[in-house]
């Protein structure tokens, strides 16, 4: 792939995104045989993700999406947070999950699940595929976590640097002086 020479190593193949979606696929077909399950997607960065989880989820369910946006172009969150799109479904008595692409300072992620609280669900959970706990400035923990992270800056499946790499088919670390000008 013509992207792979901006990439230092890789952090996770496809061959273990494979792995770990079908391990969380799992917990949550086990979690929510018997409830109303409603998969709320985080745009854009969630959409490779959720697209593969549904996929291995058997059990009924719905999904929406909403797009919420705490980070310019720049690889350090801003704290704000600003709904670009909300959801088409009123979440009221449903039990929700919220897919994210990564789980970093907890900021959107914390603001975003206050937010829905609000209309009512009847559960709230955190799925995410990627957590950097060590970046973590607010309380906030994923009830489903693919893997865990040291504090590198990635991109693939979904995640982006400066809206790009997002096509990438695994998750890879940049060659720092892309982004270290
Ligand atoms: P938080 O609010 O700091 O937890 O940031 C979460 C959002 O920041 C994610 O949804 C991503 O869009 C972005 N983000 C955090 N870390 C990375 C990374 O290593 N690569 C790409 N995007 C990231
Ligand atoms: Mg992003």
């Amino acid at each position: 792939m013509l992207l792979d020479k901006d990439i230092s190593h890789v952090l996770c193949s496809k061959e273990e995104i494979e792995q770990i979606i079908d391990r969380m696929a799992d917990e949550i077909n086990r979690d929510y045989k018997d409830k109303n399950l409603l998969i709320v997607g985080i745009l854009k960065g969630s959409v490779v993700f959720m697209a593969d989880l549904m996929r291995k989820i058997d059990i009924k369910c719905k999904i929406d999406f909403m797009a919420i946006s705490s980070y310019g172009s720049s690889t350090r969150s801003s704290g704000e947070v600003r709904v670009m799109k909300d959801l088409s479904t009123d979440i009221k008595g449903y039990d929700v999950i919220i897919v994210e692409d990564i789980l970093d300072s907890g900021n959107t992620l914390s603001h975003l699940k206050e937010m829905l609280k609000l209309r009512e669900p009847a559960s709230l959970k955190i799925c995410t595929f990627f957590d950097k706990p060590s970046r973590r400035k607010v309380d906030i923990k994923a009830d489903y976590i693919g893997k865990s992270i040291p504090d590198e800056f990635i991109v693939g499946y979904g995640l982006d640097f400066a809206e790009e790499y997002r096509n990438l088919p695994y998750v890879g670390v940049l060659k720092p002086e892309l982004y270290e000008n």
